[in-house]
């Protein structure tokens, strides 16, 4: 365990600089920003997409991941729904489609137009009947009739049946698939086993997406990675086990002080249960946090206690430590032992690079995704200044709360929170069109940092200035500080 250095006490992002280091790479663009997550799981880019409402559903945690990072999918819902968020991010953009939708041949054509409109699908497969699994045909958005009054006829008129289609065995390599796909001139190729049970669905589209982003944060099958947020008390171990059977990647243990009996209590009950999920523990902001998480057998740290944009309660309960220093703390206490996730408080690109040198193996934003075309909630446009905007909210504002109980119906717990007070607060913030933009501008942005710090690895960034960080950070001034950021 190492000491402090009182330097860090009471400071924050905006009371340093990096000093530039002589640059070592031909280009910035090639710099490596691979990271831990947790003591199992690597991402490509250091970037985790906040469990809040306003943030991560299964839309953002899918973007997210493809650029390299995790998306943690939120618990202010019922939790076949929060379960269905990440299956539908696994089932998504790897090189297999473990679980394609399918319909039995019976289904009409009006009832295939609506389940493919609701999910966004433009390919169905069909099976012999309902739950065989025995593939029938292939039912693709030009099969489909469009004359409304052909609505009520039965999918298997339109479809391509098995005997034409081409299929595969599953364990089909990528390289293989994709050569069977280009000579029959053909976008889906559905595997299946000896008895026609339907195993799984490549498509041409996956396969080239995939191919334009190596750095995606996958798992060992080739899905994306996600996680999912779960509380420490009433429901949460029925909450865990459903998203482990989702077959979430982490679960995040959610909590406002993860210093706590209640958070210790709660990894105890949820190792006994759940053998090797990996789980991410907090929030705490001191190094005696971060050691009692680590001592628990947390796989990584979330750090930050009150930084958040949509969070008030250094305002309202005094708790808190400024957040680099709470980073340093933490890094100070465990080390490299437990990948450090530093939770709230970045407002510019520069905040990333600073967080992940003192400390932080991966940061997560809230506010800084906020505001996306994959965010959850609808854009507003103010009719005065034309200007777009989307809401950003604390968990614990009073307009989350209410929304997440009135959706679970749960009279007991909204009757508990009204009479607490919120430490959290609703926000507009501007509209910010692709989360995939903000994602490469920070992928960019990062490279840049590494680069002045004179390496052409995040990793042999962190491991050059963590030792000693003194001997990089320059201490602003007032004066020094407008120069740098009052622009
Ligand atoms: P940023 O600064 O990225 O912060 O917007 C995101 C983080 O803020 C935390 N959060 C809250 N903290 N009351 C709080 O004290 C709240 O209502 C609240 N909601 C979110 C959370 O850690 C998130 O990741």
């Amino acid at each position: 365990m190492e000491e402090l250095d009182s330097r860090f006490v009471g400071r924050t992002f905006d009371d340093f600089l990096f000093r530039p280091q002589r640059g070592i790479g031909e280009s910035r663009r090639v710099v490596d920003l691979g990271t831990r997550l947790t003591l199992r799981l690597r991402l490509g880019l250091p970037i985790v997409s906040a469990n809040m409402d306003s943030v991560t559903e299964d839309e953002m945690a899918r973007a997210v991941a493809l650029e390299g990072g995790i998306g943690i999918v939120h618990r202010a819902l019922a939790i076949g729904q929060q379960a269905e968020m990440v299956r539908r991010v696994k089932r998504s953009h790897g090189a297999v489609i473990e679980d394609p939708w399918r319909i039995p041949r019976g289904t009409t054509i009006g009832e295939a137009k609506t389940l493919a409109r609701k999910h966004s699908i433009n390919a169905l497969l069909v099976e012999e009947t309902a739950g065989s699994g025995v593939l029938a045909g292939l039912l693709t958005a030009r099969d489909l009739p469009w004359r409304t009054e052909d609505d009520v006829l039965p999918v298997d008129e339109f479809m391509t049946p098995a005997g034409r289609l081409l299929t595969s065995a599953p364990g089909v390599s990528e390289e293989e698939a994709e050569r069977l796909m280009f000579r029959r001139r053909v976008e889906r190729l559905p595997l299946v086993d000896a008895n026609r049970r339907i195993q799984g669905l490549i498509t041409m589209r996956d396969l080239n997406y995939l191919r334009d982003r190596r750095f995606s944060a996958k798992d060992a099958k080739g899905r994306l990675l996600v996680g999912a947020a779960i509380g420490a008390r009433g429901d949460f171990i029925e909450r865990a086990a459903a998203l482990v059977e989702a077959e979430a990647d982490c679960l995040v243990i959610d909590i406002a002080h993860g210093h706590s009996n209640i958070m210790g209590d709660a990894v105890e009950a949820l190792r006994a249960r759940f053998d090797g999920i990996q789980l991410i523990c907090g929030n705490v902001a001191t190094g005696e946090g971060a050691r009692y998480l680590a001592d628990r057998g947390a796989d990584a740290i979330k750090v930050g206690v009150g930084p958040g944009r949509g969070c008030r309660t250094r305002l309202e309960t005094a708790a808190g430590v400024p957040q680099l220093q709470a980073i340093r703390e933490a890094w100070c206490a465990v080390g490299e032992s437990v990948p450090i996730i530093a939770d709230g408080g970045v407002t510019h690109d520069k905040d990333l690079f600073l967080a992940l040198v003192c400390g932080a193996s991966a940061i997560m934003l809230g506010s800084a995704l906020s505001g996306t075309d994959e965010s959850p909630g609808r854009v507003i446009e103010d009719p005065a200044t034309h200007t777009k905007k989307k809401i950003y909210r604390g968990m614990t504002s009073p307009q989350a709360v209410f929304q997440s109980l009135y959706d679970e119906e749960n009279q007991a717990e909204l009757d508990e929170a009204l009479e607490t007070p919120a430490e959290g607060q609703e926000i507009q913030v501007p509209y910010k069109g692709s989360v995939a933009d903000v994602l490469r501008r920070m992928r960019g942005h990062l490279q840049s940092s590494v680069s002045y710090a004179g390496e052409s690895t995040l990793a042999a960034a962190r491991s050059k200035v963590l030792p000693d960080p003194f001997k990089y950070l320059v201490p602003l001034s007032e004066a020094s500080r407008n120069e740098s950021f009052v622009r």
